[in-house]
């Protein structure tokens, strides 16, 4: 971890690969593939955490409607998870990204045991420079990756450019709460939902449906008990990331959850 003067100087993005290229295994064995946060579709619904996270890139893949032989971009794509899963629904090919380079070595390494490799592959880039040309993809998603991007109209202008007119963009994002304190505020920023369509719109994109789905990502209970039992019983790793007091909030939040909102958005090019 860096400190002092040297912490003071660093960017979001130097902070978030930081975070991603140290911690993204301890995540991994808390929470399982998926980076993301889990769905749950009723009270009745008492998935485990990995069950439930595939579950909400269910749901993306039906807001993305995928056609055969279209090829999609994954902005932000973690260990390649939710991009195998979309590439195992659908014939179509995928490319993530992720400015974690330790994540996109270890997605790669993923897609060639899971043979995979032909169809879906990973690169280095920041979401704010896409090495593509224009027009270059007719689908993409941000999964869970625009928390961590401050100039957000930055980046889904730059997400449009790569896509073909006519393509569809579907965010999945977490929105922020009036009067709540909200945990690793120094890599995520986000609005809250009352303003999240004007950046959208203010990126050229048209707004088809936008879905605050925060209470089907609630965990029952019986699946918050088990992770905050899996937190303490990792407290060591986890307050290596994350700071004491960090991780206290980040405990407190698994038992009550109420910090941060979540949506689906499904966005066009035209
Ligand atoms: C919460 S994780 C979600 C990962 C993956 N979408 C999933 O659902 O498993 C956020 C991801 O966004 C990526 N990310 C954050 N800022 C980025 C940026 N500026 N450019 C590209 N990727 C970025 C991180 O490296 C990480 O892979």
């Amino acid at each position: 971890m860096t400190s002092g003067a040297q912490a003071n100087e660093d960017t979001v993005e130097d902070k978030v690969v930081e975070f991603y290229d140290n911690f993204t295994e301890v995540f991994r064995e808390i929470w399982g593939d998926n980076l993301h946060v889990g769905y749950w579709h009723d009270a009745a619904d008492e998935a485990p955490v990995e069950k439930a996270t595939d579950q909400l890139t269910d749901q993306l893949i039906a807001r993305l409607a995928p056609r055969q032989g279209q090829r999609i971009l994954d902005v932000g794509c973690g260990i390649g998870e939710p991009a195998f899963r979309l590439a195992r629904a659908a014939a179509v090919d995928v490319v993530g990204v992720s400015i974690s380079r330790y994540q996109v070595g270890r997605a790669n390494e993923r897609a060639g045991a899971l043979d995979l490799a032909g169809r879906v592959s990973f690169q280095y880039a920041d979401a704010a420079e896409l090495p593509f040309p224009d027009a270059s993809f007719d689908g993409a998603w941000a999964f869970e990756s625009l928390i961590h991007m401050p100039d957000k109209e930055k980046v889904l202008r730059e997400i449009k450019r790569v896509l073909r007119p006519g393509s569809t963009l579907v965010l999945a994002d977490m929105f922020s709460q009036p009067d709540t304190e909200l945990t690793f505020q120094d890599i995520i920023t986000t609005p809250e939902m009352s303003d999240y369509r004007a950046v959208i719109e203010q990126a050229g994109l048209v707004v088809q449906d936008i879905t605050d789905i925060t209470a089907n990502t609630l965990a029952p209970q019986s699946v918050r008990d088990g992770i905050a039992a899996d937190l303490l019983a990792r407290k060591d790793d986890v307050i290596a990331m994350t700071g004491p007091e960090e991780f206290e909030r980040m405990v407190d939040g698994v038992r009550v959850p109420k910090a941060y909102g979540y949506l689906l958005a499904t966005v066009t090019t035209d």
